[in-house]
């Protein structure tokens, strides 16, 4: 960080020993003038993690991995760079120079109104015997309810508020999502749940998840909305719980649902997480992939699982390296975890043993209803899997899998190529969305280079975004250069410490223009293609509409018939 000088990081390594600090994580022994231990970053059976006490730096022969006390900080715990210092000061009892601390970025109100919520809710649930026997009902035992922290809402519009009111943090309550304004007035979001505190890999409480108590509520569940500490589409729920099991058994199981995780956790797979109600995206692979390899993913037997078992399988495609062992479990029909680990825990075992891997997963939703001697569906099932499996990192698993294709297909490897040379870009929608992809990504390239145009653009590119990492990084970006922070890439990785490798990949897009003017004219003709686009999604179905006899407003037939071809 610009703002805390080199000399006082380098005066504080010399006071911490990497030895001492890695040898409380990770069991270190002495091998010649280093030390040794299993990597804690990736998945091993023999040691080829190397700490250097002469050098003060780690590094591992296996991944790569590397680096001071600050950077193991950062990557085992999770810490921004601002808090390594810290936490590596307060070790050392050094103090950190007054003229840096306020230039943090300064998440810590929102972590502490959380963790006050998160106590006054399961205090509530102590005393709401409603409550108390939902989650009985549900076989929740007091050791889950403890060990995930969960209470209760009662049912009440303002009992949040008025704590709120009486510490004095009304401000803070409102920035964190747990309470609610709407005209003048100020009530809580969370009223008849049962909550679900979402923590970070930190053990901090960054939001929650609240699932009614009342069989007519509309709305299940519910979670805090989005807020400068909570990401949706890259938190996991459990994985601060589950996170040594995922390394001991490098194995990680990721459900559907909340309660999902608990069933699963109470009946000893505590390596099993889940998302937030949101598809599976390559922020979460990312975040996983630092603690195993090997990826179980558990779904409804129903439609509904088999699209998010889709959606999660082309959202991974691209992390999918050498070494990343993919497998989807589809629970049968109507039955969720609970009920099959109550019938017996050798059943869910057993699901596991015998999971679909990814490389026969893929093949056989796309052959589905394809008969592969008729050509025509021949065709289709080889273009298909083609525009799949390029996505795939260049490797012996994408090789392996391009042999499958033509062994199945009954082609040889000329002949496929032929059919869809590389390079011919497909018309189809798939490929339409990579491109405005890189176009979003670009953008944000741009943005990082010349940070005097976000606060102009921002409102003008929010709006035609419709990637969910895009999104995000665009919003932190803006917020960031509101508060003038500095910006750069290594600015943004501080802020998503488990992103590095996710930041790094959509940053390493080289910006052609040369100067500030060719940029802004590249954003506005990026921009202009979006709305183009949307003008005209727009302009065919109301087109289709009018073709099938429906009734259009006149605003609409206004747009029809203005509409620029
Ligand atoms: P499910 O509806 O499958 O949850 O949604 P479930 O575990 O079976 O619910 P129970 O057993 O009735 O309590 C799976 C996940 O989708 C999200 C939640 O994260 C939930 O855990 N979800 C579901 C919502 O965000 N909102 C909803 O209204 C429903
Ligand atoms: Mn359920």
């Amino acid at each position: 960080m610009k703002n805390l000088d080199r000399q006082f990081i380098d005066n504080l390594l010399s006071n911490i020993d990497v030895v001492d600090l890695i040898g409380q994580k990770v069991s270190l022994k002495k091998f010649g003038n280093n030390y040794k231990g299993l990597c804690p970053f990736h998945a091993e059976n023999t040691p080829s993690f190397n700490v250097s006490s002469s050098k003060q730096f780690y590094h591992c022969f296996g991944c790569g991995a590397s680096g001071d006390a600050i950077s193991f900080l950062k990557n085992y715990e999770g810490l921004t760079f601002y808090e390594s210092i810290e936490k590596l000061a307060k070790i050392a009892n050094i103090e950190i120079p007054t003229s840096a601390t306020n230039k943090n970025f300064d998440n810590k109100n929102l972590i502490n109104i959380n963790k006050i919520a998160a106590d006054f809710f399961q205090k509530n649930l102590q005393n709401n015997n409603k409550a108390k026997e939902y989650l009985l009902s549900r076989k929740i035992t007091d050791d889950i309810i403890k060990n995930f922290n969960l209470g209760c809402a009662n049912d009440s519009w303002d009992e949040l508020t008025k704590e709120a009111n009486k510490k004095n943090i009304i401000k803070d309550a409102l920035e964190a999502g747990l309470l609610v304004k709407n005209k003048d007035k100020i009530y809580d979001r969370f009223r008849n749940r049962i909550i679900f505190p979402i923590k970070d890999v930190q053990e901090k409480i960054v939001a929650f998840g609240g699932r009614t108590l009342e069989k007519s509520e509309s709305a299940k569940y519910i979670n805090s909305p989005e807020s400068k500490v909570f990401f949706k589409s890259s938190q996991l729920y459990g994985l601060f719980q589950a996170k040594n099991s995922i390394t001991k058994n490098n194995k990680v199981i990721i459900v559907e649902g909340y309660t999902d995780v608990l069933s699963l956790h109470k009946n000893g797979f505590n390596n099993s997480i889940a998302t937030l109600g949101t598809a599976f995206t390559k922020l979460h692979f990312n975040k996983i992939l630092r603690y195993t390899t090997n990826i179980y993913f558990c779904f409804d037997g129903d439609e509904a699982g088999k699209k998010a078992a889709w959606k999660a399988l082309t959202n991974c495609l691209e992390e999918i390296r050498d070494g990343v062992n993919v497998n989807f479990i589809f629970l049968p029909e109507g039955k969720d975890p609970d009920d099959i680990c109550s019938e017996s825990k050798n059943l869910f075992q057993n699901l596991i043993d015998e999971s679909i891997p990814l490389s026969e997963y893929l093949f056989q939703v796309v052959i589905k209803n394809k008969k592969i001697e008729k050509i025509e569906d021949k065709s289709k099932f080889i273009n298909e899997s083609i525009g799949l499996i390029k996505q795939i990192p260049n490797g012996i698993f994408k090789t392996l899998m391009e042999n499958k294709l033509i062994e199945t297909a009954n082609i040889n490897k000329e002949e496929l190529y032929k059919i869809t040379p590389k390079t011919n870009k497909l018309r189809d929608t798939k490929d339409i969305d990579e491109v405005k992809n890189n176009e979003e990504f670009y953008i944000l390239s741009i943005l990082i280079e010349y940070p005097d145009l976000i606060l102009e653009y921002f409102e003008k590119i929010n709006k035609l975004l419709s990637n969910d990492v895009t999104k995000i990084l665009l919003r932190t970006l803006y917020d960031m250069k509101k508060q003038n922070f500095t910006i750069n890439v290594s600015s943004l990785i501080e802020k998503f410490p488990n992103e590095e490798n996710s930041i790094n990949n959509i940053f390493k897009m080289k910006i052609e223009d040369k100067n500030k003017d060719s940029v802004i004219a590249t954003i506005d003709t990026i921009i202009n293609n979006f709305q183009k686009k949307l003008d005209e999604n727009e302009y065919f179905d109301l087109l289709t509409k009018y073709s099938k006899g429906i009734k259009l407003s006149e605003e609409e037939k206004n747009k029809l018939k203005n509409f620029k071809k």
